[in-house]
């Protein structure tokens, strides 16, 4: 089944007296519980792609569905709440709010929900469990490596337990092998509690990670594994797995 369809969708952005047609009338599904990669060259719209997908953005043109809801047709009210529940996002420059700890920032996106003080303490445990974050909890963004950055935007991501995690070049500034690091972190997340990911990516998955890569460019999109056969919709949610509850 299908949780994220793009149907004709196009975006433009104006500069000035200059349009810039980043993709026009481009489709895309993702099935519930697939895990992808997508690249593409620098301003291939990738970034674009997936702050239309969080409904950080409105398309041009075309359709927007995750799990059934029309993203581009939501009010901004609506969108706050909707993005809240389903949507775990990781920036390329991780975001994190530089007046909160650590562990206050992986926190933050559970204050938009109805969890009791010890719930919120609970899912954050978890969350910083599967991310590795260890004893760094009372540090400041300042005070963490880039490499501990990144796992807690990771974590902040999936602390609310969402359908789908977007992650837009979250080791642009690390060495290649934590590419590697991230799949493994994620593949339990995926698999476990059958959430949807889609990470943009600057190298293919590591070998044996089984995840389908799309390839972005000129505003086309094209798979560029298409014999990839243990990919896609394959992700259960299991009960010992290292997720909250929606
Ligand atoms: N807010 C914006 N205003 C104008 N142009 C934009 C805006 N956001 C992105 N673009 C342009 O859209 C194209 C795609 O950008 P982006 O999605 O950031 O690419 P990528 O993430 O693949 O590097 C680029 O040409 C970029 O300059
Ligand atoms: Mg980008």
């Amino acid at each position: 089944m299908s949780l994220v369809e793009l149907h004709g969708l196009s975006k433009h952005f104006q500069r000035g007296a200059e349009t810039i047609a980043v993709f026009d009338g481009l489709d895309l599904d993702l099935g519930e519980g697939s895990f992808t990669a997508l690249m593409g060259p620098s301003g291939s719209g990738k970034s674009t792609l997936l702050n239309l997908v969080a409904g950080l953005d409105r398309p041009t043109g075309g359709t927007v569905s995750v799990g059934g809801a029309d993203v581009g047709a939501m009010s901004a009210a609506e969108m706050g709440g909707w993005r809240a529940r389903h949507i775990g996002f990781v920036f390329q420059s991780y975001n994190l709010l530089p007046v909160l700890t650590a562990r206050q920032n992986v926190e933050l996106p559970l204050l938009l929900t109805r969890l009791s003080r010890a719930e919120r303490r609970e899912h954050v445990e978890t969350a910083r469990g599967v991310v590795g974050l260890g004893d760094r909890g009372e540090h400041f963004p300042r005070q963490l490596s880039g490499g501990q950055e990144q796992r807690a935007a990771i974590a902040r991501a999936i602390v609310s337990d969402p359908t789908i995690i977007l992650l837009d070049e979250p080791t642009g500034q690390l060495d290649a092998g934590s590419a590697a690091e991230i799949f493994a972190l994620l593949r339990p997340v995926n698999r476990g509690c059958a959430t949807t990911i889609l990470l943009v990516t600057h190298g293919p998955p590591p070998a044996g990670a089984a995840a389908p890569v799309l390839h972005l460019d000129e505003g086309v999109l094209r798979a560029a594994w298409s014999s990839c056969r243990s990919c896609g919709p394959t992700a259960r949610r299991t009960s010992a797995a290292p997720c909250s509850r929606r």
